[in-house]
């Protein structure tokens, strides 16, 4: 099986620990549920036959609706098309500023937007998606001459990869989103990170502030009860070490490009919270 990869550069995309995620895994399980998709690295690596995928990112959240549909995604494709041969700092700008009218923006066609997303995601400094208190996109030009939206065949696999199998798209809130999940459910949550110092964390208008850590908390307590396999992902700090005591706390070291202060980049210490002895872990006792 061809599997695709995340169509858009997201901050705190887990492509760099993909390989550590995985050896956190459950042996097995019935419905897979990402609740802070952003460009789904681990669902597209996993490919699950049945998922349900939520960001409270609604422009994101559409371009994952329009792939689902073949009919909207020839129609993006074509304006996708027609984006990259026009592409200009020019251009960028008169694209990214249809979202300052309101009224003209909402009108646009549901693939049109997507077919934006994409292109603004792929054209601007650094592919980060950030939007001002109006909720305007306002990265600027990537400086980039030459735009490749499709990738290779990249949008074509994940494309199909979402019409050939049972995936229901959400756009809501993480809490809303897990409220099915059943026993024997796996859920991935990947929320903006916490940190021990004040660093980006706003993907949207809305941040992500320690209370709502504190309440993600509550849920993957309240799922670990329900009999749920729930696996987090978040920064190595002391209240997430604090809010998760009680389970299984993996320390990893990752990589990070997306800082507000570009001069920071480089290692941070990552944590994975598992409720359950993974695949790996019961591989060692038997190694033994
Ligand atoms: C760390 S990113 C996820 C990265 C993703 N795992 C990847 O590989 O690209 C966190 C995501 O949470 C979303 N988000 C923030 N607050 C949310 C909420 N209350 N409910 C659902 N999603 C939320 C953001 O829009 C962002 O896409």
């Amino acid at each position: 099986m061809i599997k695709g990869k995340p169509f858009v550069k997201w901050a705190g995309g887990k492509r760099q620990i993909i390989d550590k995620l995985k050896k956190c895994l459950p042996e097995d399980f019935n419905t897979y549920y990402e609740p802070f998709i952003g460009g789904g690295a681990l669902l597209f690596e996993l490919s699950p036959q049945k998922a349900v995928i939520n960001d409270s990112n609604e422009e994101l959240m559409n371009v994952y609706k329009v792939l689902c549909n073949e009919e909207k995604f020839k129609k993006m494709c074509h304006t996708l098309n027609h984006y990259e041969t026009s592409h200009s700092e020019e251009f960028y700008y008169e694209i990214r500023n249809k979202d300052r009218n309101k009224k003209s923006f909402n009108r646009l066609a549901d693939y049109t937007r997507a077919a934006r997303t994409i292109y603004l995601n792929k054209a601007c400094f650094n592919g980060l998606y950030r939007v001002n208190s109006k909720n305007e996109f306002n990265v600027p030009f990537g400086k980039k001459k030459k735009v490749n939206t499709y990738e290779g065949n990249n949008l074509i696999t994940v494309s199909n990869y979402l019409t050939m199998n049972d995936i229901k798209i959400l756009c809501c809130d993480f809490e809303e989103a897990v409220k099915d999940a059943k026993k024997g459910d796996f859920i991935y949550f990947d929320p903006p990170y916490d940190s021990d110092t004040s660093t980006f964390n706003s993907y949207t208008e809305t941040g992500f502030d320690k209370d709502e850590q504190r309440r993600l908390a509550k849920v993957f307590k309240e799922l670990d009860k329900r009999g749920c396999y729930v696996m987090l992902s978040n920064h190595n700090t002391k209240l997430i070490n604090e809010l998760y005591k009680d389970y299984n706390i993996h320390h990893i070291e990752a990589k990070r490009n997306i800082n507000s202060n570009g001069k920071k980049r480089g290692k941070v210490e990552e944590v994975i919270i598992t409720n359950y002895e993974s695949v790996s872990e019961k591989q060692e006792v038997f190694d033994e």
